[in-house]
């Protein structure tokens, strides 16, 4: 199955929930990659000798990796590090995140400022431009495996929002620009 995304409701209940619309309004592959999102599926199973990874790791230059396992009994403060993932942020360099186990929920603002909720499982591998709000979340089974890649040395810096004048920011609202015709209002 593909990758499944949808507009998320306005409630307030645990972010861990589906947060769908009703009527559910999903949201295409072509509307995540008019925003930057970008998505592989790959075989999980198979992450160590994959082909197909190598190569989009070649190709984008992606040469550090890790694993992060994401669990209230491998995680020291769970539930704080949980709220700092869902805060709303940016950083300076894409996000990469390939599911290997379990399920999360990657949320991102669309041009219209509304947050689409991606989800991802196993053998999902996505990239988050620089500059694109966006927040994540475990869903209620709480647990995630993901691969974490990156173009030479890491830097994890979240910068929350409001990041208006961050050139990340600048540099994202700009390539928008240029596929909409339309800037984007500031927030
Ligand atoms: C993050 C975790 C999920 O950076 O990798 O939000
Ligand atoms: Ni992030």
């Amino acid at each position: 199955m593909t990758l499944q995304a949808w507009l998320m409701d306005d409630s307030n209940e645990d972010p861990r929930v589906p947060h769908r619309r009703n009527p559910n309004e999903l949201v295409s592959l072509d509307q995540l990659a008019e925003l930057g999102v970008l998505y592989w599926q790959l075989n999980p199973n198979n992450y160590e000798n994959d082909l197909e990874l190598t190569n989009i790791r070649e190709t984008r230059g992606y040469n550090y990796m890790d694993l992060l396992d994401l669990c209230p009994e491998k995680v020291e403060n769970y539930e704080e590090k949980l709220k700092n993932f869902y805060t709303e942020h940016i950083h300076n360099d894409e996000e990469i995140r390939y599911c290997l186990e379990g399920r999360g929920y990657f949320d991102v603002r669309d041009k219209h400022d509304r947050w689409i909720r991606i989800l991802i499982k196993a053998g999902d591998l996505i990239i988050l431009p620089a500059g694109i709000y966006h927040r994540f979340t475990l869903d209620p089974t709480n647990y995630v495996k993901l691969m974490r890649l990156f173009k030479g040395e890491p830097v994890w810096t979240a910068y929350n929002r409001p990041q208006e004048d961050n050139p990340s920011r600048k540099e994202y609202i700009k390539s928008l620009t240029q596929k909409f015709g339309v800037p984007l209002a500031a927030h």
